[in-house]
């Protein structure tokens, strides 16, 4: 008598945490089969909380029993490795607080599956507070672009509009990691690949021979770039169609946001030296030669990078100016990426961004961002390499720019300017 109906019970409560697991498996991980780039994607903002499973069937504990690693070593999620991934995140261990238990799986899946777990369960994990001086610098940043956006008296292209207005292919600057509830805004010149490495790092969205990299420094710079290593805003509408913008804003309003940025006068001549001054092939036969014919009287050009360099023929830092400023510029195409206004990329007015990073405080600001983001016990900021300031000063780049494009540059990039406080380059503007 009572064990039919006992069962009963049973079978109602199973049934119903089946069509509760299927929806949140469906909302999260949606489509994510039909797109071979990360085997995870739903995630908690707090990092791991271990599941709550008492009225549960006992099948999903079973299943958590399995090895995660197994399904880490396939590249192209199949529906199963969905279902896999789903499980797993219940299985995420621990924070990699020194309490963390040794994981039971840690056995002999494989060396790499060890080199997985040793690391987190050494790296330290910050206890007290970040300092207050810095939580205080992110406010007056965070208050800063709250108040310009508010600002009637400024005004550029897209300032009024909604999240809603942006077109898809602006949203590509936007990574997203889904295990740790973040998102990346990327503005290149802005020690970019680092924090790129980074979020691939956390996402685990590129293996290394059946393991997700571990090591920021290990994945190859070309595959740091490529736009299949990252889950992008502008993927969500061939991933999950016309749900694509109410998941952006349910992913906006709950993950945490940052961007860096940098003075953009200093940001334009790090593009001019790093594209123009150095051989490269493809900034060179898209920018580089056309800049030559119009503005450098060099009606023919040579053909490759390396041999314009070898023969000293190259743009200068005033005609590339004179490029920027050129209205027939942007009718052929929007900036490109290294020298477009961080406002563009970003969308800092139609995104409340929760962290603002300045490449000036770089160090500070990324040990600060990654205790915010709880994520400071798996990864580290790569330490900079050579010297940040390093060449002439801002002035003298701009000694052979005339005084009036000097001024309309500034207009051109003001909004970056006062967006992210950096004070008018007096020294370039006052002639
Ligand atoms: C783990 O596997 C390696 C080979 O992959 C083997 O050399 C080693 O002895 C194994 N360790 C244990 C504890 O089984
Ligand atoms: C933008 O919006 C503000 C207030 O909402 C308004 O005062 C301003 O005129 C608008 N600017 C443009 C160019 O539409
Ligand atoms: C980017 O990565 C994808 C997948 O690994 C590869 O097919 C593609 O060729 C890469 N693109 C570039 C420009 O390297
Ligand atoms: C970086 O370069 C600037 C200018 O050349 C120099 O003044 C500064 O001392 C350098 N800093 C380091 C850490 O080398």
């Amino acid at each position: 008598m009572a064990t039919p109906r006992l069962f009963q019970i049973f079978l109602v409560l199973g049934s119903a945490f089946m069509v509760l697991l299927i929806i949140i498996y469906w909302d999260d991980v949606g489509t994510s089969h039909s797109y071979g780039h990360t085997p995870f994607s739903p995630g908690p903002k707090t990092p791991h909380t271990p599941p709550q499973q008492q009225q549960g069937p006992p099948q999903p504990q079973q299943q958590q029993q399995q090895q995660p690693q197994q399904q880490r070593t396939t590249r192209a999620p199949s529906f199963l490795s969905d279902i896999d991934a789903f499980v797993n995140q219940f299985l995420e261990l621990g924070t990699g607080e020194p309490t963390d238990p040794t994981p039971a799986d840690a056995t002999n899946q494989s060396e790499r599956a060890e080199e997985r777990y040793v690391p987190r369960r050494e790296w330290k994990i910050h206890q007290t507070p970040v300092a207050a001086e810095l939580q205080h610098r992110q406010e007056r940043r965070r208050r800063r672009l709250q108040e310009m956006c508010a600002e009637d008296s400024m005004w550029f292209p897209g300032k009024n509009s909604s999240f809603d207005d942006i077109p898809n292919k602006a949203l590509d600057h936007l990574i997203v990691d889904d295990r740790h509830g973040i998102i990346y805004c990327y503005v290149p010149k802005v020690a970019c690949t680092n924090w790129k490495r980074l979020m691939i790092i956390l996402s685990e969205s590129m293996l290394q021979d059946g393991a997700p990299y571990t090591n920021p420094q290990a994945i190859p710079r070309n595959m740091v770039h490529n736009s299949s290593s990252h889950l992008t805003f502008n993927k969500f509408w061939q991933r999950y169609g016309k749900f694509s913008h109410h998941l952006m804003k349910v992913k906006l309003k709950k993950y945490t946001k940052f961007l860096f940025v940098r003075d953009p006068f200093v940001r334009l001549i790090s593009a001019f030296r790093n594209k123009f001054l150095q051989t490269n092939d493809n900034f060179y036969n898209r920018f580089a030669q056309s800049m030559l014919r119009r503005y450098g009287n060099q009606p023919t050009p040579p053909a490759l990078a390396s041999e314009a360099i070898a023969a000293g023929i190259y743009p200068t830092f005033p005609q590339f100016v004179q490029y920027l400023l050129d209205p027939e510029t942007e009718k052929d195409a929007p900036f490109n990426e290294h020298w477009r206004q961080a406002y563009r990329l970003c969308h800092p007015c139609q995104i409340q961004y929760d962290f603002v990073g300045h490449l000036e405080t770089l160090e500070e600001d990324a040990e600060h961002l990654l205790r915010q983001l709880r994520v400071d016990n798996i990864v580290e900021f790569p330490a900079s390499r050579g010297n940040l300031s390093a060449g002439h000063s801002v002035a003298d780049w701009f000694s052979a720019v005339p005084p009036d494009a000097r001024r309309q540059l500034y207009k051109l990039y003001e909004p970056d300017f006062r967006l992210f406080g950096y004070a008018p380059p007096e020294a370039v503007l006052e002639e």
